[in-house]
Formats: C-alpha cells, structure tokens, sequence
C-alpha cells in the first residue's frame, strides 16, 4: 500500500539553469490543489543539513514561469554523506557524514516525500535517502544534457538558444576581421551544447569532449578556408574538448563538490595554436555562466511544467524512488538510483553529427 502524502520537500541542487523555477511552480501548485502542503528545502542539500527549510504556498510560486535561476537557490557542494564542515592545517577539507542531521530536519518537518530538482551530482545525493526510506521523486535538470536516463534535461534548450545566439554575432565579427574565432561553451564531459549550437550556428567546426581532436586537422580546415576565400572561420568548442595528444583543461578543483572538476580556458589554448600555426589571426571567446541565465526559452517552460507534473503523478501514484525522463519523444520514468553519478554522453555516429558532416563540419578527427 503506498505511503499517504501530505507534505513534500522541494529541493534544487547542483548548478542552476533556467526552468527549475517552472518546476517548483508546476509541483507546488498541484501539490496546493491536492491537498499537500509544500516546503521549500533552500539552497539543495545545504538547506536540508542546515535545517534552512520554509513553507511555499500560492503566492509564493505565483509568476515565476517565466524567471530564471530558483526562487529556493541551490549549492553544488552539499552532499550529506561526504560535507566538508572544516579545513585540516594543509588545507585540505575534513569531511563528516551529516545524513542524520538530514533525517532528524526531515522528520521534524513532517516531510513525507522529497522531490530533488537536480542532475547527476544531485541525484547521487539523493539516493541514500531512499535506502533511509525516504520516498523521493527526481526531475531532471541540467543545461549539459548529461543526465543518465532521460534523453533530455530541462534548461539544455535555453543554454543551446543562447549559446547560438552568442555565435551568431561571433559570426559577423569574424567574417570583417577575417579571424578564426574560438567559441568556448559549457557542457563538462558532454558534448551536447556544443553540438546543438554548433550546429544550428552553421561552425564551420565542433569540438566535442567525446572525440579528441587533431590539432593539424583543425588548423588544415582554417587554412583549405582561406584558399577558398572563406576568410574566416567560427569554431564551437566544448569546454571539454581536448587534443588527442593533450588532456582537457581544468579552470579549477573544488575538492567540497560531489564533481570537484571545473573545466575551462582550452579556447584560449586553441586560439593561440592556430594562430601560431596558421598565421590566421585568432581570438577566443568563453561564454560561461551566461548559457545557464535568464528566462527559459518556450519549450524548456513546456518540459519543466512536463515534469513537474509527472513527478506529481508519481507521487500520487505510490511510484516513488523514480526519475522523471523523456525517453524516445514521450515522457516516462526510471529508477532514480540508476542515475545518480551516471553522465550520458553523445555516443558514436549520433545522426546530428552525421547530418553536421554531410554539411561539411569538422570534427577536428
Ligand atoms: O553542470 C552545469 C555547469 O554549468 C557545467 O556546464 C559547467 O562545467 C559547470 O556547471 C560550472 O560549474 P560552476 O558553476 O561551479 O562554475
């Protein structure tokens, strides 16, 4: 017999991205309409260990569709089971298990079910609650699309319409300076902004983390250009992208965050290497957290609201411990422990990288 709902936590963990406002709108309101009371968790699981944890009501989820970031904040450091809570004479973090700390707050807000907004960072936080017994529904965001188990995150339009966007007008630049202009988008270890932006941008080539490039392919392409009179070139790069000689570049390692890699600055590398190579005057251009603000684009408020609904039939349903997912064009779910800490990456021959080549895009391969 599934356990009677009454009162749900909301949470959203990991780095924001636009849509998860949507959600907490869509799961509060039907939440509000059924009967249960809803509590906003601040900050992902710091505001669960923290005991940082208030009611939403109506109001409060009113007229947000449209806003970026979360009304509850979020923090890609706090997982329970490995929280830093202090620093050793070198430096170095000291870690302690808080997952009790986590289930004491729970239970003495009368929590009944947690819904974590999150990717996989977040999910992998999620999961020992389940085997505490905690009946927990996720929804799937991240502007990456990394997310094992769903075929699509929300947020991930939003970032690939601004990323474009951004290219767009690289575009024109490039082409009077007659430059090759490096185009540095995020992602981590998944080349799915990259290549959606590369792609509806026309980039003469992608870099994806998932093919190590061949530096003298690339500067070859910047080159048979120019013979051609294609005076410039426009080149997406995944943050991850990396040479088949070299390793991917690290911005910084923040050893408190369940993912310490921060990728960033191969843009600046691979401009200068053409340049030097080619003689073609470069300039790199890192578009950052830009991809992950402002308003969701239409179809991100369409799938958050999707979700959001979905992880509320779940729970009304009894079927918890689940992922929502959009699976083959339609929306279904999956064991949300399966996901957690799993990336999903673009695999070999994915027909938007066979339709980018027959247009003739390098891949640097
Ligand atoms: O996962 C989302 C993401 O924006 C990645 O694309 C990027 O590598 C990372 O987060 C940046 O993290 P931070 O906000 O900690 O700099």
């Amino acid at each position: 017999m599934p356990k009677t709902i009454r009162r749900l936590g909301v949470l959203t963990g990991g780095g924001d991205c636009p849509g998860l406002n949507a959600v907490i709108r869509a799961v509060t309101k039907d939440a509000i309409y059924h009967g249960m009371e809803v509590l906003g968790i601040e900050d992902g699981f710091l505001g669960l260990i923290e005991n940082r944890i208030r009611p939403l009501c109506y109001d409060d989820v009113s007229n947000i569709l449209t806003q970026g970031g979360t009304i509850l904040g979020s923090s890609n450091k706090a997982n329970p089971i490995r929280f830093a809570v202090g620093r050793n004479p070198d430096g170095t973090p000291i870690f302690k298990d808080v997952t009790s700390d986590c289930l004491r707050h729970i239970e003495q807000h009368g929590i009944d079910a947690l819904v974590v907004i999150g990717g996989d960072g977040t999910m992998a936080c999620a999961a020992p609650f389940i085997d505490h017994g905690i009946c927990t529904v996720g929804v799937p965001k991240t502007i990456d699309n990394d997310l094992w188990g769903t075929d699509l995150t929300f947020g991930f339009m939003t970032a690939v319409q601004t990323a474009t966007d951004a290219i767009d007008k690289v575009h024109t630049t490039a082409a009077s300076h007659h430059r090759a202009m490096v185009v540095e988008v995020m992602g981590r270890n998944a080349g799915w902004i990259a290549l959606h932006a590369g792609v509806a941008s026309g980039a003469d080539v992608i870099l994806l983390p998932e093919n190590p490039f061949d530096l003298d392919k690339v500067c070859h392409t910047v080159e048979r250009r120019g013979k051609r009179g294609r005076r410039f070139t426009i080149i997406c790069c995944a943050e991850g992208a990396y040479p088949r000689d070299g390793e991917k570049v690290v911005e910084r390692v923040d050893p408190t965050s369940p993912d310490p890699i921060r990728l960033g600055g191969v843009s600046k590398w691979l401009a200068g290497a053409i340049e030097a190579r080619t003689g073609v005057e470069s300039r790199y251009v890192v578009l950052g957290h830009v991809q992950r603000g402002g308003s969701p684009v239409a179809e991100d408020r369409v799938l958050a609201t999707l979700f959001g609904d979905h992880a509320m039939d779940l729970l009304k349903e009894g079927r918890v411990n689940r992922l929502v997912a959009w699976q083959n064009g339609r929306l279904t779910d999956v064991d949300l422990r399966e996901s957690a800490g799993r990336q999903r990456l673009v695999p070999d021959g994915h027909p938007i990288v066979e339709a980018a080549r027959s247009v003739g895009t390098d891949f640097g391969d």
